[in-house]
């Protein structure tokens, strides 16, 4: 297999937080081409920090964070946008006074990575097929999610950042985003998956690291984090 000088994404010593609040300590990671990684912790470990310092929504106040063998650290979100990083955010950034295909046609980013069209985020997602024409804010919580989704495809990312996209979504409607998720692996699309639901994580990722209150306490392939006994002790924060 061919090797790359850097990996996709490389993370050095990140210190993040909030005023005196210390959210991230020492974190050091990284995502090589198409690989899915994910992060697993429990509630305030630091999960949405890390992907909010990656993308620019918050600044880091140290380490190191490259992207494609350039620093990004510091970039505001539209910046690193354009370079083939999209995040879809805990909240579901849609426009809820806007049609489905509105959101969808408003992304006007080429992150240089495997094209998206409307057609290729309808295919995936076919429930958002019958709503195109509707609100966004009239959608269900987890058609909600697949449009997030499809609005960060459409901007040619390289690397998805993806926060819980499982959350508040019925088994079913989980198993349809992660296999998505996986699906954009085959077109040659990275993804940093933070998720609770850590054996469904677990399941499409290759490798993973657990975060324990701001630091990185294990990481290993995916099946290495299953079968290790420390892990549902440390990725549940007990
Ligand atoms: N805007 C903020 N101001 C101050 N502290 C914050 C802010 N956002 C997060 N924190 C704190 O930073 C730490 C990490 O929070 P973060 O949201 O990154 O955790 P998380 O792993 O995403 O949690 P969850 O699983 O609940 O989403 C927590 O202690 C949290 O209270
Ligand atoms: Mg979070």
């Amino acid at each position: 297999m061919p090797t790359t000088a850097y990996n996709l994404l490389e993370i050095s010593d990140l210190m993040a937080g909030y005023g005196r609040v210390t959210a991230l300590c020492d974190v050091s990671l990284n995502v090589a081409e198409g690989e899915i990684v994910a992060i697993l912790g429990a509630n305030g470990a630091g999960k949405t920090t890390l992907l909010n310092a990656i993308s620019g929504v918050v600044a880091p106040k140290s380490g190191s964070v490259a992207f494609l063998g350039s620093c990004i650290a510091g970039m505001k979100p539209w910046a690193t946008n354009r370079l083939g990083l999209s995040h879809i955010p805990e909240g579901r950034e849609i426009f809820p006074g806007m049609t489905v295909e509105a959101n969808l046609k408003l992304i006007d980013v080429d992150g240089g990575g495997p094209k998206f069209t409307i057609d290729d985020v309808l295919a995936l997602f076919p429930r958002l097929r019958e709503r195109f024409a509707q609100l966004a804010g009239g959608l269900s919580g987890g058609e909600q999610q697949m449009l997030a989704i499809g609005r960060g495809l459409m901007a040619c990312p390289k690397l998805v950042l993806f926060d819980e996209p499982s959350l508040g979504l019925s088994p079913m409607l989980t198993k349809a985003v992660l296999s998505a998720i996986r699906g954009l692996k085959d077109r040659g699309i990275a993804s940093l998956l933070v998720e609770q639901n850590m054996r469904a994580a677990l399941k499409i990722a290759d490798r993973g690291y657990v975060l324990r209150v701001g630091r990185i306490t294990a990481e290993g392939s995916a099946a290495e984090l299953l079968e290790s006994p420390d892990i549902q002790h440390a990725y549940l924060g007990l």
